[in-house]
């Protein structure tokens, strides 16, 4: 049994940002949809705190968890984190959302060890100027990640590729050689504009028409992602990509099953808004039982509605 919003869409899965810091500079990143605070160094939520909500919303049916940021890995009880989330009963899924800068040095397999199944990894482009310009880290320390990932057992290992205009559009046919021949998923991500400048947007959003038709023609079977966004999946001979595209699209919000946590504790139902969080995190502090903390799980969830709707 899960939670259904006024919209009749099931709340299946949860995004917990655990920290806003980073390693990374993205020059595109989201940052979940937070804004952006004077002080990101510090971590607002302990590792309990973390689990306690995870708790909860497995309780209610939301058997799917994905730790994201900032970087996850920055954070040094991120073991911790994962083997306490990876232990709730009734969880289905646990993945986490990296760089891969950090996850070489043993710690893919310390992740893995302590209940982690799969990883995505934000792999912009396999050019070292590309990668540095974009994210101003090293493209060899992130591929050193993929290959840490994939030796820990981490199944499967998917590859996100934010696409921007004039940037890596020409990186696709390299990202998705390089899925192939390494076994990975690769998902090409259109670019939202939030937390990004209406110049960056305007400058380097671009549709993925284009390498939808190029994927169709090469797959030898295309199907939908049920529950999550409905996103189309190709199968080519030997790799699957998969086409993430929320601009004003209705189906994807249609068919959006999440909830998120921010990293200072609050439930935020939507990645395009901020105007209707519920801060769950004080509660938490203030003593209040499962049962309460159940209700303002309720409360975001009838807030949950698609950010584009079909009027
Ligand atoms: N638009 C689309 N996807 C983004 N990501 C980060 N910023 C954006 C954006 N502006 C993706 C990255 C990262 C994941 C957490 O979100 O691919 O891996």
């Amino acid at each position: 049994m899960s939670l259904t919003d006024n919209c009749g869409r099931p709340l299946l899965n949860l995004r917990i940002s655990i920290t806003q810091r980073c390693n990374n500079q993205c020059a595109y990143c989201h940052r979940e949809g937070e804004v952006q605070r004077a002080n990101r160094s510090a971590e607002k939520m302990t590792p309990e705190e973390i689990v306690h909500i995870a708790k909860v919303a497995v309780g209610l049916g939301i058997s799917r968890v994905k730790l994201t940021g900032g970087e996850p890995l920055m954070r040094k009880d991120l073991p911790e984190i994962v083997a306490g989330i990876a232990g709730v009963p009734g969880l289905r899924d646990l993945s986490l959302t990296t760089n891969g800068l950090l996850l070489g040095g043993g710690m893919a397999k310390k992740l893995r060890e302590s209940g982690l199944r799969r990883v995505n990894i934000s792999l912009p482009s396999l050019i070292p100027e590309t990668y540095r310009k974009l994210t101003g880290g090293k493209v060899e320390n992130a591929l050193a990640g993929v290959e840490a990932a994939i030796e820990a057992g981490f199944y499967p290992v998917k590859l996100n590729t934010v696409v921007l205009k004039d940037v890596n559009v020409g990186d696709v046919p390299d990202l998705i050689e390089y899925a192939a021949k390494t076994g990975t998923i690769l998902q090409l991500i259109e670019l939202d504009p939030i937390n990004v400048s209406n110049k960056y947007y305007s400058a380097h959003h671009r549709s993925l028409e284009e390498q939808e038709q190029m994927l169709k023609e090469k797959a030898v079977q295309v199907e939908k992602r049920p529950f999550m966004h409905n996103r189309q999946i190709y199968r080519l001979p030997n790799v699957t990509v998969e086409v993430v595209k929320p601009i004003e699209n209705r189906e994807f919000c249609m068919h959006c099953t999440r909830m998120r946590v921010t990293s200072d504790g609050k439930l935020k139902p939507c990645l395009m808004r901020n105007d209707n969080l519920t801060d769950i995190l004080t509660p938490i502090r203030q003593g209040a039982s499962d049962e309460k903390l159940k209700e303002l799980f309720v409360k975001a969830n009838t807030l949950r509605e698609p950010y584009n709707k079909s009027d």
